[in-house]
């Protein structure tokens, strides 16, 4: 069954490249990003995992770890990140499960038949400290994705999961956001000392309040 937002996300143990990895416990308090990607030894499958882990930082900064899967095996894994390393310039600094027996393949939804037959496509899930899914994305094969989008939009759950607001479109970390609905307009003043300007009643921007 696909998985919601809301949802908890599936535990699992699984080997990975970094050993055997019981999901949540490996999460731990911290926020999380698993993602898959079709196959080892395929060119945009190559420049992704570079970029992710060129980007690795970012995501500590954030209080995040992330983790790639395929349904490739622990010896391909192994065999295929020296490519990584040497045509992205940076080498793999973090997970990646051998899912050759599909097991969090299909425990996340993440086989898509009528796109890749039998190829993981390349979803994104991001799990809160809670363990519950905050956002995902999915993309085909011929797609790679966008770090940058991947983190901005964990900028945006972050920020929103400790303050009253919702980001609007385009928004940047830095940017002005939208004042809940739930908050009133006396509750706001106090709530948000650096104050706000109602476009209309319903749409209330306020400068980003963790900056
Ligand atoms: C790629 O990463 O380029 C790729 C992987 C699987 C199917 C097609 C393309």
């Amino acid at each position: 069954m696909a998985i919601r937002l809301g949802d908890i996300a599936p535990d699992f143990t699984a080997s990975s490249t970094d050993g055997e990895i019981r999901f949540h416990d490996w999460l731990g308090e911290q926020w999380g990003i698993l993602f898959s990607h079709p196959k080892d030894f395929t060119p945009v499958c190559t420049t992704e995992l570079g970029a992710f882990a060129a980007r690795k930082g970012d995501f500590d900064a954030r209080n995040t770890k992330i983790i790639g899967l395929s349904v490739d095996s622990l010896e391909s894994h192994d065999a295929w990140k020296g490519d990584i390393a040497e045509t992205q310039g940076t080498a793999l600094n973090f997970p990646l499960i051998a899912d050759d027996d599909r097991t969090v393949a299909t425990l996340y939804d993440m086989i898509h038949p009528n796109e890749l037959e039998t190829l993981t496509v390349r979803s994104v899930f991001i799990i809160g400290p809670d363990k519950k899914v905050k956002l995902t994305l999915t993309y085909p094969a011929s797609t790679g994705r966008n770090i940058d989008e991947v983190l901005r939009v964990l900028d945006s759950l972050q920020l929103t999961a400790g303050y009253s607001v919702a980001t609007p479109v385009n928004w940047t970390d830095g940017k002005d956001v939208i004042i809940s609905g739930a908050v009133s307009d006396e509750e706001a003043k106090t709530k948000f000392p650096k104050g706000f300007t109602a476009l209309k009643p319903y749409l209330r921007m306020t400068p980003q309040p963790n900056k």
